[in-house]
């Protein structure tokens, strides 16, 4: 299985880790006396599928058969997936397996999920973040990106904590320009207008698209995520992934909502029309400055009261997240139950 040729240098004459080398080879077995498991143990004796190959077309018919754009051709298989436990998983990973420690540069557009810098520092990465643009906080700073080459982007889509969506035209022109990889983080895209930049992946080798169980699928607790991108990156991550990171009873959940995915389709249905009449509500309160358009399952607001809403949010036990050191006294709050976000109101209104 070949790697690809931006992989970190010193990770070049990596060979498979030993534990997943034998479903990469030719070789076939009925019986494993290979793996030192207990033969007298249940369901979970036994390591889990690392091919998970049904799994993956499940979720490829799925994810592509939601809201897709007019006209599109099928590019991808599942040569093209990586399951991981959980996005952050996919995030580290691709930090680990391209750029060189101490020497490459990730370039991180701002205000956005912090786990990109914090990972690519743990990684010895140098990291530059690039103010986003606009009154929405939804304009890249293409010409500064594509001047400093970084070996990896990152662009959160639609954005957290702002909840606003970068254009498709801006995202090709990067995809475009950039020699090194666009890692378009898509966790929020099930709450979104804008179709998955997954349905133009074929057009360009260096677009990696991450994705996550744990937000509108309702699977956080399950920690399943997954890379889609051409199949030299997938091959080279499956050299650093640990071999069995996708557990026995997170493969079981995941294909049970993908069997049966009618009810979570509703609750996108009913998240969106509660942030739309959440919105609307916060637009009026004099104590809010602005809220951001969000195509998310969160609001990002700037108050005018940010410190004593904090105290009366601290004193009702209940946690929502200080963005102030992005944007000037705002926080992001997640679309909760309606009693939930009831209560944010009342707080809010002081
Ligand atoms: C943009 C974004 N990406 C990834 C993640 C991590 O998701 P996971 O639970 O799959 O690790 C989060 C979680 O908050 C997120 O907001």
């Amino acid at each position: 299985m070949k790697m690809h040729k931006n992989v970190r240098i010193s990770l070049k004459k990596l060979s498979l880790p030993t534990p997943i080398k034998k479903y990469f080879s030719s070789q076939n077995w009925d019986m494993d006396l290979g793996s030192n498991t207990n033969p007298f143990g249940g369901d979970f004796s036994n390591y889990p599928d690392v091919m998970q190959l049904d799994l993956k077309k499940l979720y490829l018919k799925r994810i592509l058969s939601l809201n897709p754009p007019p006209t599109f051709e099928v590019v991808v298989d599942e040569n093209n997936v990586l399951f991981t436990a959980g996005s952050m998983e996919g995030i580290d990973l691709l930090l680990r397996a391209f750029p060189d420690p101490n020497q490459d540069l990730v370039c991180i557009p701002t205000p956005t999920f912090s786990a990109y810098a914090h990972w690519s520092i743990i990684n010895e990465l140098r990291v530059k973040k690039i103010p986003l643009l606009g009154k929405n906080l939804d304009q890249v700073d293409i010409e500064s990106i594509i001047k400093l080459n970084p070996k990896l982007l990152f662009i959160c889509n639609p954005n957290n904590p702002v909840g606003t969506l970068i254009s498709h035209a801006t995202l090709k022109k990067l995809c475009q320009s950039l020699s090194g990889f666009i890692i378009i983080d898509e966790a929020y895209i099930e709450f979104s207008d804008q179709h998955s930049s997954l349905f133009y992946l074929n057009e360009y080798p260096n677009l990696i698209i991450l994705r996550t169980f744990s937000k509108g699928w309702g699977l956080a607790g399950v920690r399943c995520g997954a890379i889609i991108a051409h199949k030299t990156i997938i091959d080279t991550l499956r050299y650093i992934q640990y071999p069995f990171s996708v557990s026995i009873p997170s493969q079981q959940a995941v294909r049970e909502i993908l069997t049966a995915p009618e009810k979570v389709f509703e609750t996108w249905k009913k998240i969106e029309k509660m942030r739309r009449s959440l919105y609307s509500e916060l637009s009026q309160k004099r104590n809010v400055i602005k809220v951001f358009e969000s195509q998310t399952n969160f609001l990002m607001l700037a108050l005018h009261n940010f410190e004593e809403v904090m105290r009366n949010l601290k004193q009702e036990k209940i946690h929502v997240l200080d963005c102030s050191s992005e944007l000037l006294q705002s926080i992001r709050v997640s679309i909760g139950t309606e009693e939930q976000n009831q209560k944010f109101l009342e707080i809010i209104s002081g």
